[in-house]
């Protein structure tokens, strides 16, 4: 929720504040209440806050510029423990003068009972963060040691919940310590200078080299050396990977928004999901499922397991897994399975979906799935991210990096990812649709395609946005993989435009939400191609009739050549030709440049809206 980063160079100068303010800027997408950093100079610890967005601070420092120094850290908020206010804004100071300044994303469960301590002790507090409570320990635990990462050792073995920490301290000019449990931290690997950050965006300005951090891990970096040892103090080794994407692919790239280029980036999304999948003969292969092929076969049940779009993401995919594996597949809220004592076994195949791969909701229920016995797999955006870490295997969407805190680019790869999964068990297995995985894959190959085909047609579905800018509800229907589609397009536009969404199942119209319909209420209606089995397609054309019978607006997703949804449409939004089980990769585009249009038209701000953050990093 929070964006956290660290720096450490060989020279006092402006560079830290420099990586820091920059890394801060590649991560406001983590959280945008309030921003902060600390830079140590001159036997002291300098810090700026700012409630507000990042430009805030910058004035801050523009106002009050801060010393040359070789070290520094920055954080930029997500509330949770006391409201957006410059006092809360981290970092948060400890110890004699102010010497030690701490950052934290998370949320310390134990705080009250710390703080209760600390305050009989006769410590002032200046906030009402959980933050200030651990900022006071390592600095009382360092003026005991003068070990800056001994000092943090001994306060997060006493810490409960979930947090990533760093911290500076005024005696060490050139060293940054990080500490994580259930929460990001990756170190980048410089040359005579070293990074942390809550993600690689931190530092891809500087360095594609970086380390992943284990669990309950702490890294001492300096100029020269990245030090890692566990909660335990046993010495502990990092994986290096190297990041894939540049610094170009974190920034707009000439668009006005995030999300603009991220939806203009889908068909690479889907393109790149599906690259290196197959063998010179076809066949379906994962490298990265590292389970075995006999407990494959054996998984007589999968749950799938995300929140909000990555959740809508698994319910298409159940239509298709259930389709081609003939293995029952149910998809739940992240959050509801972890609490809800679950029946999983050794056959259960549970698979996490989520672009950061950090949702606590989603992390808490992969754990709780592997304590139960079940494989899991982790599907996410993100290399190094903790879920794919506390999994069995994972398998990566490769979407790169997504900034925009509505998730588009990243649901597609997601379907796609999901897609690649359920035709590679039913290769495994054998069966009827065994033989059809290799006719998918090449459809599959198509969608990029039709996805820019598609994009290329969106001038009367921005127009439509424009004119609905005071609209005050928008009902979205959807059948079959389009009911998932109907939900998705909903939350886009509640979370982008702050205006009320609902999105239902077709077929339950008749059983309550078409009360809603009075004369002028817009509706989107996702209408299966003609080519749907059972019917949906006319029993959907027949929906729509019922509501335009009943005053609605109907704005129809159909596909080019449908001339049955003609006649009660009020507009027609088309999209290219494709199999049914493959079309959410196309109909949902015009719902995601519908919504982005329309808060674009109320001046909202797409890319930040109100009360988010990327990734929800507590419980
Ligand atoms: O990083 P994740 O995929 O796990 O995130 C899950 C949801 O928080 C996320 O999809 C959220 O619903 C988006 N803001 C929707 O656009």
């Amino acid at each position: 929720m929070c964006g956290i980063v660290g720096y450490v160079g060989p020279r006092r100068d402006d560079r830290a504040q420099q990586v820091v303010m920059e890394g801060l800027a590649r991560l406001e997408y983590r959280g945008y209440d309030s921003a902060g950093i600390a830079l140590v100079a001159d036997g002291e610890v300098a810090t700026r806050k700012a409630a507000g967005k990042l430009a805030n601070l910058r004035a801050a420092l523009e106002n009050a510029p801060l010393p040359p120094s070789a070290a520094g850290i920055g954080h930029t908020r997500w509330a949770t423990h006391g409201g957006p206010t410059d006092a809360n804004a981290h970092p948060h100071r400890g110890g004699t003068d102010g010497r030690l300044a701490l950052i934290h994303n998370g949320i310390i469960e134990n705080f009250h009972s710390l703080k209760t301590e600390l305050l009989a002790d006769g410590v002032e507090f200046t906030s009402e963060t959980d933050t200030e409570v651990a900022a006071h320990l390592v600095a009382r635990a360092y003026e005991q040691t003068g070990d800056l990462t001994e000092a943090m050792r001994a306060v997060v073995n006493r810490l409960e919940g979930a947090f990533t920490l760093l911290a500076v301290h005024a005696d060490a000019p050139q060293t940054v310590v990080g500490a994580r449990r259930n929460s990001p931290l990756v170190v980048g690997l410089g040359d005579g200078e070293n990074f942390l950050g809550s993600d690689v965006a931190a530092f891809i300005g500087y360095t594609k080299q970086a380390m992943e951090m284990g669990q309950d891990q702490i890294a001492t970096i300096t100029p020269t050396s990245v030090e890692v040892i566990g909660f335990d103090g046993q010495p502990a080794q990092g994986a290096r990977f190297e990041v894939t994407w540049d610094a170009a692919a974190a920034e707009k790239g000439g668009y006005a928004t995030f999300m603009e280029k991220e939806i203009n980036e889908q068909p690479h999304a889907v393109g790149d999901t599906l690259l290196g999948r197959t063998d010179s003969a076809g066949a379906l292969v994962l490298d990265e499922v590292r389970i075995s092929e006999d407990e494959l076969r054996a998984v007589d049940r999968i749950v799938i397991v995300a929140c909000g779009t990555a959740s809508y993401a698994g319910m298409v995919a159940k239509y298709a897994i259930e389709h081609w594996t003939r293995i029952q597949c149910e998809v739940e809220l992240a959050h509801e399975f972890r609490y809800r004592d679950p029946v999983i076994g050794a056959n259960t195949l549970v698979v996490s979906i989520s672009q950061s791969g950090e949702t606590m909701d989603t992390l808490m229920a992969v754990k709780h799935a592997r304590e139960l016995g079940a494989k899991t797999v982790s599907i996410c955006n993100t290399h190094g991210a903790t879920i794919p870490r506390e999994s069995d295997a994972v398998l990566y969407t490769h979407a790169g990096p997504e900034i925009a805190v509505a998730s588009t680019k990243a649901f597609l790869a997601q379907i796609t990812a999901c897609y690649v999964l359920g035709l590679y068990l039913a290769q495994l297995r054998g069966g009827t649709h065994a033989d059809e995985a290799q006719a998918v894959m090449r459809e599959l190959a198509q969608v990029p395609e039709k996805i820019e085909t598609l994009l290329g047609q969106m001038d009367r579905v921005k127009e439509i946005a424009y004119f609905m800018a005071d609209t005050r509800s928008v009902l979205f229907l959807g059948r079959h993989v389009g009911y998932p589609i109907a939900m998705e397009g909903a939350l886009k536009l509640k979370e982008l435009a702050y205006i009320h969404a609902e999105g239902f199942a077709a077929g339950e119209l008749k059983h309550g939400p078409i009360a809603l319909i009075e004369p002028g209420q817009p509706v989107f209606i996702v209408v299966p191609g003609p080519d749907t089995p059972h019917g949906l397609h006319h029993k959907v054309v027949s929906n729509i009739q019922e509501i335009r019978a009943r005053g609605a607006r109907t704005l129809v997703i159909a596909e080019e050549g449908d001339e049955d949804v003609v006649p009660f449409a009020d507009e027609v939004i088309r999209i290219p030709a494709t199999p049914p089980l493959l079309a959410p990769l196309l109909s949902v585009v015009p719902l995601q440049v519908f919504a982005l249009e329309l808060a674009t038209a109320k001046g909202l701000d797409v890319d930040q809206p109100r009360n988010l953050a990327k990734s929800v990093t507590v419980e």
